[in-house]
């Protein structure tokens, strides 16, 4: 089945028709930057004119970079604050006249690399982290999903989440070097290591494409490989996400 994927990003919004059997990509990527208010009603705004872009009906998965429950915003993540307690399922049902399926941005990568990627047949403990705006994390145990881990909210020093030290928009705001900003990294996976014991580390998000810039930094005892459909990840996971929920009526596994 043809699905519109949706990636929601802090500083992009991206989506392209994919077979969520097959996890292929049928389009080219189609992105309009996020607007910098990052509010609701702006933001749907945008995810209606990608809709548009594909000339597209029938149901839609989208990645969203936040805490999603029951398609319920409860994060502001790196967004406005007053996403918090929005129906992000219903906004962007009503903005486009088609079916949503929204969950957590990271999640949706994950799922996209169990089906089809690097964690494809993988058990135990699979992490999939995205670097971005902010550092997402997608858990799965056994190939099951444990929806909305939340990794990059760890504490660290004088920072209330260690995305904001880590994540890409760290490495841009400090105009800091793979080196330096690899060595922040590295920490986080550390501490990722020592709280939840993962088999498998899955690097994705739009920094995973630089990936031979700062794999040398990682040096942790768990074993870390780059998604292999990278960016992608994020688009081919909602579609498949959305798949799922068409099918069973539920994301949970
Ligand atoms: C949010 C996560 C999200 C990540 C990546 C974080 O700020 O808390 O939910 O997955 O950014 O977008």
């Amino acid at each position: 089945m043809d699905i519109l994927g949706i990636d929601i990003g802090g500083s992009g919004i991206k989506g392209a028709l994919v077979n969520a059997e097959t996890g292929e990509m049928l389009t080219e990527r189609y992105r309009i930057p996020t607007p910098k208010s990052r509010k609701p009603d702006e933001m749907a705004h945008v995810v209606a004119q990608i809709v548009e872009h594909f000339n597209y009906k029938g149901p839609v998965g989208c990645g969203f970079p936040s805490i999603v429950k029951n398609g319920v915003c409860l994060s502001p993540g790196n967004l406005h604050p007053s996403w918090v307690g929005v129906n992000v399922d219903e906004l962007f049902t009503e903005v486009t006249g088609q079916e949503f399926t929204v969950l957590n941005d990271a999640d949706a990568a994950g799922y996209a690399s169990m089906n089809y990627g690097a964690g494809k047949g993988k058990n135990g403990l699979v992490i999939m982290i995205t670097i971005g705006t902010g550092l997402g994390s997608g858990a799965f145990f056994n190939g099951v999903l444990l929806p909305n881990f939340e990794l990059g909210q760890i504490p660290y020093k004088k920072y209330k989440k260690i995305e904001k030290w880590a994540a890409a928009s760290a490495k841009e705001r400090e105009d800091l070097s793979f080196k330096k900003w690899g060595k922040r990294f590295n920490k986080f996976l550390t501490l990722v290591e020592l709280i939840v014991s993962p088999d498998l580390i899955i690097i994705g998000g739009g920094t995973s494409k630089n990936w031979e810039e700062f794999r040398h930094h990682i040096d942790i005892e768990t074993h870390v490989i780059k998604a292999e459909l990278m960016n992608h990840a994020g688009i081919i996971g909602a579609a498949v996400a959305c798949l799922r929920e068409q099918h069973h009526g539920h994301l949970s596994s």
